[in-house]
């Protein structure tokens, strides 16, 4: 059978057990209760925050034999709806080609009594990308909408309804759910599923899931195949390549002694294992953030990550702080147009570790005597890790700048908009569903096994010195998951190794890795997160079983610098691909 994801099994089945968004329950409770059901709702919001959840359960509410309002989960309509088959509930994809005429021919079908339940429900998922067509029924049937029919229209793209629609529909707006109403959630599940946790493990899992329910079910989902018996913070920085708070600390710290050499060493050690190095450049922001607002307030209840007795012992001045953080800012703003981030990400450090004339001692001293243990970081890196001949401390100075003497500057709050925080972050392979699904048409079993038989050894044959080293380190972080005569995929746990090995940085490297070791020409490599993996597989045994797998296609790997990379007539796309590089 195949796998169920968590984030589907636990799809909430009452307005409890949705997490955030209660002013919507509020509001669509009251309409019941006060039986004013209007006829079209748009649901609007971020993705994975319980759109079409709440819709279904909203469904239910209308139809549950029970009574109007309640969500019994046991009478037949309820669980009719559950199971995606009441005959008066339409669930239709509307930026799918079958959503295109289902959205027609039902609409047309509006006028028809409900048939099992008190209320025919139409969901329409993704309106905006609805046909003119389809639009056009909709629009007339809203326009003078029959009794006992209820629209649910949902988008994450409410500016691309047209105004026609948005004047004729009671609008809600989801909004990200908060980390705690998110470790609420996946504590609500992990409980059901006897599975034992570390409550600051879920903190980390919600903060990267960034407001979205369904992401950080996705990532607990991995958490709970990688840790055995029970989910720990530790596992989950080494599972997503997340470094300690010591570790960014450390960072900070050898900054402000100006010690490039081992804030490098220590940044090129994380790299190896797999740290996702933007996601690194936003928590240093966050700690700079923090760091700000305690020197400033001296208050701890302000701080958002850092803990009071790890933020008191940095004296760092608010003025070098300020002046970090622009540093910071501004080059968090360059990764979109960046090939290598690793490389940027150093030059940033080098940058924040060059300071003015005059200040170098004073933050010196400060720092040595707030942090004793600091040394022994230091020497513990210089036994843990190998000498870098290329990084040779350049201790670099530039001339003093006139900084404001104001010790108590509070950076501007749109210097960190999200936006800012969110952008790009290098060229690299745009992995979406109808390519990998293509690629799965096309694999080849028995050449995946083969890959999978001699992928450690023949990886293990390239040596430290060799420039490849590090791509083959990054490979035997990952397993082939699907090969075909053009691409192979692989599959890793590690969110920063995926994305790194997409980098068009590292695809041409990747290809010569592949003819080097097994003898394949012309051969594209791109990584998958096991998770993303796993949805694909879903999605291609969906499309099995409804015997609808596309026919294989040409496969055209594009990359997020270019929208169509449509390869020239002939020749496949490696070769383009090796042609556009000039190898
Ligand atoms: N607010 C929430 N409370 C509890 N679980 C949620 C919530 N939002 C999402 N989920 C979880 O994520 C899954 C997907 O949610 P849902 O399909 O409702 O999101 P959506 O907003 O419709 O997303 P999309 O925009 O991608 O269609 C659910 O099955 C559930 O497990
Ligand atoms: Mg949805
Ligand atoms: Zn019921």
């Amino acid at each position: 059978m195949a796998y169920k994801a968590l984030y589907r099994t636990y799809r909430p089945k009452t307005f409890s057990e949705v997490v955030g968004q209660r002013a919507i329950i509020k509001t669509l409770k009251n309409s019941i209760a006060q039986d004013k059901i209007a006829h079209a709702y748009l649901f609007c919001g971020p993705r994975g925050t319980g759109k079409t959840s709440m819709a279904r359960l909203f469904a239910k509410a209308l139809n549950c034999s029970t009574g109007q309002g309640n969500q019994c989960n046991k009478c037949e309509n309820c669980l009719a709806i559950m199971n995606g088959n009441h005959p008066d509930v339409y669930e239709i994809d509307a930026a799918s080609n079958s959503g295109v005429e289902n959205v027609r021919n039902l609409i047309e079908q509006v006028g028809f009594a409900p048939i099992m339940g008190r209320y025919k429900v139409y969901i329409i998922d993704e309106v905006h990308s609805m046909s003119p067509s389809a639009f056009n029924a909709l629009l007339k049937t809203l326009e003078e909408p029959p009794a006992n029919v209820v629209f649910i229209l949902a988008t994450t793209e409410p500016n691309k309804v047209l105004p026609t629609i948005l004047s004729r529909v009671q609008r809600y707006d989801f909004t990200k759910v908060s980390d705690k109403d998110i470790v609420l959630r996946m504590k609500q599940i992990l409980e059901t599923e006897g599975i034992e946790y570390e409550e600051s493990a879920l903190k980390l899992i919600a903060r990267m899931a960034d407001g979205g329910v369904r992401d950080a079910l996705s990532l607990l989902d991995q958490a709970i195949s990688y840790c055995a018996d029970k989910i720990k913070e530790k596992e989950i920085y080494s599972l997503f390549g997340l470094l300690q708070i010591e570790d960014k600390i450390n960072i900070i710290r050898f900054c402000h002694l100006n010690d490039v050499k081992s804030a490098l060493e220590l940044v090129r050690k994380k790299a190896d294992e797999g740290a996702d190095i933007v996601r690194l450049h936003d928590d240093l922001i966050n700690i700079y953030k923090d760091l700000l607002i305690y020197g400033t307030t001296k208050d701890s209840s302000l701080l958002e990550c850092l803990k009071p007795e790890e933020a008191s012992p940095i004296t760092i001045s608010t003025t070098e702080i300020r002046r970090d953080l622009d540093i910071l800012i501004q080059a968090r703003r360059n990764y979109k147009n960046v090939i290598n981030v690793l490389d940027e990400f150093e030059l940033t450090i080098i940058k924040i570790s060059m300071k003015p004339e005059g200040e170098q001692e004073k933050s010196k001293v400060a720092i040595e005597k707030s942090e004793p243990s600091l040394k022994s970081s230091l020497e513990h890196i210089e036994k843990t890790e190998p000498k870098n001949s290329e990084i040779n401390n350049p201790t670099p100075s530039i001339k003093s700048e006139p900084i404001s003497s104001s010790e108590h500057t509070i950076i501007r709050s749109s210097a960190l908009s999200n936006d800012d925080l969110k952008e790009g972050e290098g060229a690299s392979v745009i992995i979406d569903e109808k390519t990998i699904i293509n690629i799965m048409v096309q694999g080849n079993k028995k050449m995946k096994q083969n890959l999978i038989k001699d992928w450690k050894n023949q990886l293990e044959t390239i040596l430290p010195s060799d420039r490849l080293y590090y791509l083959s380190k990054s490979l035997l972080k990952c397993l082939p998951a699907i090969a075909c005569d053009e691409v192979i995929v692989v599959k890793t746990f590690f969110k920063g190794v995926a994305s790194n090995l997409n980098l068009l940085s590292n695809q041409e490297n990747l290809t010569v890795l592949m003819r080097d070791l097994f003898n394949l020409e012309d051969i594209r490599v791109v990584a998958l997160q096991n998770s993303k993996y796993i949805d694909f597989v879903n999605t291609f045994m969906n499309y099995n079983q409804a015997n609808s797998l596309p026919k294989p296609e040409k496969i055209v790997l594009r990359n997020s610098n270019q929208n169509d990379e449509q390869g020239s007539e002939g020749k496949t796309n490696a070769q383009n691909f090796v042609e556009s590089l000039g190898i």
